[in-house]
């Protein structure tokens, strides 16, 4: 039950607990999205006109999140274009405040006749968070992941700048799209640009416009990117390319909220939205002096972190049931079963190119190899020789430390962490071990 007001929420509370119902309050969208991530629940009641989030909002994340879940929309306010867009957006019901308990049960009655939902497992495409109406979506059901769907959708409907790092090929720039799509900019441009890619002077006049003759080859006005963007979302990709003195006008351009197109005296205001990415650790290219302090803490406002995929195994396989359906279905070709142990190869290698690694790793697979299960001889050789192998006497020479925390580390990988069985077979005790594993930073 989402509801601003504490009377209605207990109100309706106490009807329900009269039907021999249990409900979980919350006092605003945000609240509500959050627990209903937590949380399966048979029915969502939610106010429309609440102050931070309103309820059509939260329908639209609902829909998108957790399309089993049934609503009914209550207001105080009824008109008819948001009866309309709610029931649009698929709103079992919608009931004006102040209603009779008997309304509500007349409602209620409606959806128990109906047919529940079937609960079998989604599969993998329809998993995670969707990002657009294309089929595109952050797939995950890790932990950290999970908590970074549920940042996204928080993040998303405020005007937050946002700083999204990780690791190449972690998903960054697929974030930023969820962000913008989860907005309530989201019918407005979303545009990306690469800084690495764009020469500084013609960064300048990319990013601002300019007018006819400013310089030599300014031939016509030209409407710069952030023009364009204006009310939408803006994308700063591998931000710490940005030049210091591009850096200096961005951050003016932040702080005032105007700026002008190269050569022009007329100010534009600009509303948009700021994303940026990088894959650098910006800490220390302000150490270096190579990025503005300032600029990064204008930028940063909400900070996401993205995991590299090797601290996430466990969700190489959801991933790689997606990308086999994905490049299957584009090549026209049965999705093949990939067999347990390969699985397991691909949990242990170390992906150094994160989910693109994997991306690319299962499309060749599929082109390469025309079998109906896939076992570890179908995999890369590079894949599949690193499963868990002890170089002990690799091109350099190791101290007996290293050595001794190389193969501890092997053990325990063999032995799935379960400590006593290494201690076992190191020939140490278990407390020994601990100590070791403290010492070296074992995980
Ligand atoms: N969680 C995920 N679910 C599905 N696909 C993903 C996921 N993460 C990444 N991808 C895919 O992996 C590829 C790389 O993702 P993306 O371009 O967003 O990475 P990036 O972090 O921006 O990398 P780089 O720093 O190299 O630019 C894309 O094809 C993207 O669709
Ligand atoms: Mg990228």
């Amino acid at each position: 039950m989402v509801d601003d007001e504490a009377v209605v929420r207990n109100g309706i509370r106490r009807a329900l607990e009269g039907r021999g119902m249990t409900s979980v309050l919350a006092a605003t969208g945000e609240e509500g999205l959050s627990l209903l991530e937590h949380q399966a629940f048979d029915l969502v009641l939610l106010d429309i006109r609440m102050p931070d989030l309103d309820g059509v909002t939260v329908l639209h994340h609902i829909r998108s999140r957790h399309p089993g879940t049934p609503v009914i929309m209550i207001t105080g306010y009824p008109t008819i274009d948001t009866a309309v867009e709610c029931t649009k957006l698929g709103a079992e019901d919608y009931l004006v405040k102040p209603f009779r308990l008997a309304d509500l049960e007349a409602s209620l009655s409606k959806l128990e006749g109906r047919q529940t939902p079937d609960v079998e497992p989604r599969p993998a495409a329809e998993r995670g968070l969707r990002i657009d109406d294309s089929q595109d979506r952050i797939i995950g059901e890790s932990p950290e992941m999970e908590s970074l769907f549920d940042k996204i959708l928080k993040v998303a409907p405020t005007d937050s700048t946002v700083l999204i790092t990780g690791e190449s090929g972690t998903g960054k720039e697929l974030v930023a799209r969820a962000i913008h799509a989860h907005s309530l900019r989201k019918d407005r441009e979303f545009v990306a640009v690469d800084c690495s890619s764009l020469v500084e002077t013609l960064l300048e006049s990319e990013l601002f416009g300019h007018v006819k003759g400013s310089f030599t080859g300014a031939l016509q006005t030209k409407h710069g990117l952030f023009e364009l963007a204006n009310q939408g979302t803006f994308f700063f990709d591998e931000i710490s390319n940005l030049s210091l003195n591009i850096q200096a006008k961005l951050l003016r351009v932040i702080q005032e909220r105007e700026f002008m197109k190269v050569g022009d005296q007329k100010k534009i205001t600009l509303d948009i939205r700021i994303l940026s990415a990088s894959n650098r650790d910006l800490h220390e290219s302000i150490a270096s002096s190579a990025f503005r302090e300032d600029l990064y803490y204008r930028l940063s406002v909400v900070p996401i972190r993205l995991p590299p995929l090797r601290s996430r195994k466990g969700d190489i396989p959801l991933l790689v049931e997606h990308f086999l359906h994905r490049f299957s279905n584009r090549i026209n070709r049965d999705v093949p079963q990939v067999s347990p142990d390969a699985m397991e190869i691909l949990q242990e290698y170390a992906w150094p190119g994160n989910v693109r690694e994997l991306e690319h790793t299962i499309e060749r697979i599929l082109i390469l190899e025309d079998t109906e299960i896939l076992r570890p001889r179908d995999l890369p050789s590079f894949i599949s020789q690193r499963q868990g192998d002890f170089q002990m006497f690799s091109e350099d020479p190791l101290s007996l430390e290293e050595l001794e925390k190389q193969y501890i580390r092997f053990v325990l990988r063999k032995t799935q962490g379960k400590k006593t069985r290494a201690a076992e077979i190191l020939g140490i005790n278990r407390k020994t071990l601990g100590m070791k594993i403290k010492k070296y930073g074992l995980k």
